[in-house]
């Protein structure tokens, strides 16, 4: 992200704060960050915060010169990678839909050509009245794009729409926007992704540790690439990537059964869960006694999903994960041919330090002619970006 510009237009609206949150986010990321304050905007957080925030001059006022005299909104204007209004009150929507310039924003705005994100952030009634939508709807046909406010509870004490997107999802259509390339377009990609739960009785289950970061974070690179992306998700509580269809599962039975359904009109399956292998032969409708379990509890296979889309490829690139806690690149060599695998990813899950659970992770990836590279370790976002990148080669 080193290099790239983003422009941030901050207009007065109440929600105001968050978009130090989004500056924050950005400059961990090295965006450079140029902020544009309404006068309005700096009724509400002084630029002087901006500032520190971005660690760049916040620009404000449409007659001061730059430096050796230069027109401030027409090079900033021309040197933004993308232009985001975080937050974008009505009346900036209404100036831009109409090309009115009476202040430095919305003149530099006129002038600029970088690809334009607008996140509005309003009253219910205000963001539901026509002039609204249709302004929005004027924007939206020029091109630009709209990071749509939620539901819910807003600062004036009403609930309904019109309380600005999260952070993250904010800084997740930035980033998809500065990266967006289009090597997966027009690819079909179905990411399966956390544990699988099998019941043994209404209270009780089998499962294992896994987080579902890594097949989360595979999902999200897939869809920077451009893929049109489902996520086929067990019991987790990570919020879904945005731009990504997820399909809540619990067996790894209905795993199996969604997973199946969607075969054929897929390109790459990432196969990131960690289903069960084994579950009860038996499901019982009432709590069982604990001396019963003690005696035994029988349990039987799963379905080898992995192995039942190899069985089964037509087109389909199909990429396995494997988590050991020994022997790891040779049990998934093993496994690359045993399963009709192209590419496999591996890590040792017995350290405390990636695998399971962790933000970070060290794998080996393993093509099917069997050439083995290292990762080292680093967070799931930056190694799931890697493989992509390097699938993304495979099936070109
Ligand atoms: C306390 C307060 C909160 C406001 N919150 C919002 C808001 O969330 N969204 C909005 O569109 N306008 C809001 N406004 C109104 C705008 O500040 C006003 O329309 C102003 O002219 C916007 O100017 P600007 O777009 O140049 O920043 C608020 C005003 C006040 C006094």
């Amino acid at each position: 992200m080193k290099h790239k510009k983003v422009v941030l237009g901050v207009t007065g609206g109440i929600a105001i704060y968050k978009t130090l949150e989004v500056i924050s986010m950005l400059k961990k990321l090295e965006v450079e960050v140029q902020v544009i304050m309404t006068r309005h905007a700096a009724q509400f957080i002084h630029p002087m915060t901006f500032e520190a925030m971005s660690g760049k001059r916040v620009l404000t006022d449409l007659f001061t010169l730059g430096e050796d005299s230069r027109i401030e909104h027409i090079e900033v204007a021309k040197t933004a990678d993308l232009f985001v209004i975080v937050p974008a009150t009505a009346n900036i929507i209404a100036k831009m839909a109409h090309g009115i310039a009476d202040d430095l924003l919305s003149t530099t705005l006129l002038a600029t050509r970088a690809p334009l994100y607008v996140a509005p952030a309003m009253n219910t009634r205000m963001y539901e009245h026509a002039s609204v939508q249709e302004n929005l709807k004027i924007l939206r046909d020029r091109g630009a794009g709209i990071i749509e406010p939620e539901a819910g509870r807003l600062a004036c004490g009403d609930t309904g729409r019109g309380k600005l997107a999260t952070p993250e999802d904010i800084v997740e259509v930035i980033l998809f926007a500065l990266e967006a390339r289009d090597r997966l377009k027009g690819k079909r990609v179905l990411v399966t992704a956390g544990p699988t739960v099998e019941p043994i009785d209404p209270v009780r289950f089998i499962s294992n540790p896994s987080s579902g970061k890594m097949g989360f974070e595979m999902a999200r690179a897939a869809r920077r690439l451009g893929a049109q992306v489902c996520l086929v998700a067990g019991p987790v509580t990570l919020k879904t990537p945005l731009g990504v269809e997820r399909i809540d599962v619990t067996t790894s039975e209905e795993m199996y059964r969604e997973v199946m359904a969607r075969y054929d009109e897929t390109d790459i399956v990432i196969k990131a869960a960690a289903v069960l292998d084994y579950r009860p032969q038996k499901v019982f409708e009432k709590k069982i006694k604990k001396e019963d379990i003690e005696s035994s509890l029988p349990l039987e296979r799963t379905r080898d999903i992995l192995k039942t889309l190899g069985e089964h490829k037509k087109h389909q690139f199909l990429v396995g994960f494997a988590a050991q806690t020994h022997d790891v690149v040779a049990y998934a060599k093993e496994k690359i041919i045993a399963k009709h695998l192209d590419f496999m990813v591996a890590n040792d899950v017995s350290r405390t330090s990636s695998g399971f659970r962790t933000d970070e992770n060290e794998v080996y990836l393993i093509t099917r002619d069997l050439q083995v590279t290292h990762v080292a370790l680093n967070k799931k976002s930056i190694i799931a970006k890697e493989i992509l990148e390097k699938i993304a080669d495979m099936v070109e």
